[in-house]
């Protein structure tokens, strides 16, 4: 056996890879086990989990594409460029894709190199725990080799779940996993759920021309944004052609070779049918813990399937810590690379920490969709007084020069004290401009301290000023 490590992280997603880099940073001799379910064709060891492999990466490539697609189908002409009727090379916006998860898979490959981090290709699970008092050590299986290390840091993600007896064939039935990766533009492209993944994925094929249905179970739309905000999507996805039908029930779902049909009854109690050519089920994904051996050590899991943490991400057994999509809490990237960083800091003695009310939420749609802190009805059930500053894109110069003037910001500030509450965004480029929320957030800001600072001009963060003026009804244009 190797000489033990001070610290082996199983799983190499964003939580994983930045934690390992982190704790190398801090001086540790470091390992990360990736199993690697993504490998590439010539057998490589493939970094960066779910996110760079087959979740926000290769989509928002893939949004891009799309975007430029339908802009130059339908926005070009408005500003006297003649293109004629674009086509799409579907092959060749895969192959763009594929290429970037590439680089960027193999960039952590880079940087485990960098800092020392040693890479153990293979799925890592737990042995037992050796040693002397004050001196044990954790013995981890990575595919048919030992390892001992010190601290253990679990980020092994999430998977899709799938819908009963509806088997996943990732051609005609998708995951996230098809849902990259379908070759041709379907004339009818069938979605159950619509959360991120429905709305993104949704939004791309419908922008190449697919004829999209997305079928929700609960009878509200976007019920995690603030209502405001899910109430301009709506609309606004209703006039672009994406079709969402929400608190229906599915039923039977028949696969052939040719397509699927689907069964649901909806909100009135019809019972309908919708054909397809291919279906995205989407419909939220379960932490991952198979193959971890979890029960032969002890490892705590709760009945959601998350490994429980504290606040901390310590979990029940001592020197084991658990981040990202497999702990409670969003299962965003970001918010992993948090968790990754914070325990490698406190393993290292530092005061490692992590603000779960400024974790930014963004639906890469068009017009974009984000928010950070509370919602409006969070407020109001909480019994929290609060003032309200909202300013739509369509009085903004530069939204109207760039041909984006849909949707609006509207910050929540408390009535009391003017701390900045939440801030809530639909609009162009909203997945940049909430870094300005989470900042005063973070520090703590009031609405007042937001309005005091001069913002450049013309750009569309001078929405989120005109926002902060607002909550004392002092906005200047408008
Ligand atoms: P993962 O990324 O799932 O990584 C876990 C890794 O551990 C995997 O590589 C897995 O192979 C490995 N592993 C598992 N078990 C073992 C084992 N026993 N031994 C060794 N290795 C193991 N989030 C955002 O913030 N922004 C987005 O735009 C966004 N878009 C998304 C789009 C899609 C389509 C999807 C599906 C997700 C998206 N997400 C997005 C969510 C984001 O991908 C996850 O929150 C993030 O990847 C979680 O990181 P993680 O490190 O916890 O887990
Ligand atoms: P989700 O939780 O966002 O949405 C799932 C939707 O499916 C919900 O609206 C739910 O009510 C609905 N649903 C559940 N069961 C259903 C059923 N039987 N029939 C019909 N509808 C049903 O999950 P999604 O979209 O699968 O994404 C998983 C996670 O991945 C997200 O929660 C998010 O954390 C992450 N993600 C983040 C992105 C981003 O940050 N931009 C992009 C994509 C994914």
């Amino acid at each position: 056996m190797s000489k033990p490590f001070d610290v082996l992280v199983i799983g190499g997603g964003p939580g994983g890879y930045i934690a390992a880099i982190r704790a190398a940073q801090l001086g540790f001799a470091v390992a990360c086990c990736e199993s690697n379910p993504y490998a590439d064709p010539k057998g490589e060891p493939r970094l960066g989990g779910t996110c760079l492999n087959v979740g926000c990466i290769p989509s928002k490539a893939l949004l891009h594409t799309s975007h430029l697609f339908e802009e130059a189908g339908h926005s070009f002409a408005e500003q006297g460029i003649e293109v004629g009727a674009p086509s799409i090379d579907v092959a060749k916006m895969l192959a763009r894709k594929d290429a970037i998860v590439k680089q960027l898979t193999g960039g952590i490959k880079s940087l485990f190199k960098k800092n020392k981090v040693s890479l153990l290709n293979g799925h890592g699970a737990f042995v037992a725990r050796t040693g002397a008092p004050g001196k044990e050590l954790w013995q981890i299986k990575v595919g048919d080799a030992l390892y001992e290390a010190k601290q253990v840091i679990v980020a092994t993600g999430s998977k899709p779940r799938h819908l009963a007896g509806v088997p996943v064939d990732n051609e005609i039935v998708c995951d996230n996993v098809g849902a990259l990766a379908i070759n041709a533009v379907p004339k009818k492209l069938a979605v159950i759920g619509a959360g991120v993944i429905g709305l993104e994925m949704g939004s791309v094929w419908r922008r190449l021309g697919a004829e999209v249905t997305i079928l929700e179970a609960l009878p509200e739309f976007l019920g995690v944004a603030d209502s405001d905000v899910a109430k301009e999507a709506a609309k606004v996805f209703a006039k672009q052609g994406l079709k969402i039908v929400t608190g229906i029930s599915i039923g039977d779902v028949k696969v052939s070779q040719k397509g699927v049909a689907i069964d649901y009854t909806d909100k009135d109690g019809n019972e309908l049918k919708l054909d397809a050519d291919r279906l995205i089920v989407s419909i939220g994904r379960i932490p991952n813990t198979d193959g971890l051996q979890a029960d032969t050590v002890g490892l705590q899991i709760n009945d959601r399937g998350q490994i429980v943490v504290d606040a901390h991400c310590r979990t029940n057994l001592p020197g084991v810590w658990a981040i990202g999509d497999v702990v409670q809490g969003p299962m965003l990237a970001h918010k992993a690379m948090e968790e990754g960083v914070m325990v490698a800091e406190i393993i290292a003695g530092q005061a490692g920490h992590c603000n779960f009310e400024t974790i930014p939420w963004v639906i890469y749609t068009s017009p974009e969709i984000a928010w950070v802190g509370k919602t409006e009805q969070q407020l109001k059930a909480e019994g929290v007084a609060y003032k309200v500053g909202k300013i739509p894109f369509a009085a903004n110069g530069r939204a109207l020069g760039m041909g984006d003037p849909t949707g609006f910001v509207k910050m929540l500030a408390c009535a009391k004290t003017d701390r900045v509450l939440g801030v809530h965004i639909i609009g162009a480029n909203a997945s940049e401009l909430i870094s300005e929320g989470a900042v005063a957030m973070e520090f703590s800001a009031s609405s007042e301290d937001l309005a005091r600072i001069c913002h450049a001009h013309p750009t569309l963060s001078e929405v989120v000023h005109e926002a902060a003026l607002a909550c004392d009804k002092r906005p200047l244009h408008f």
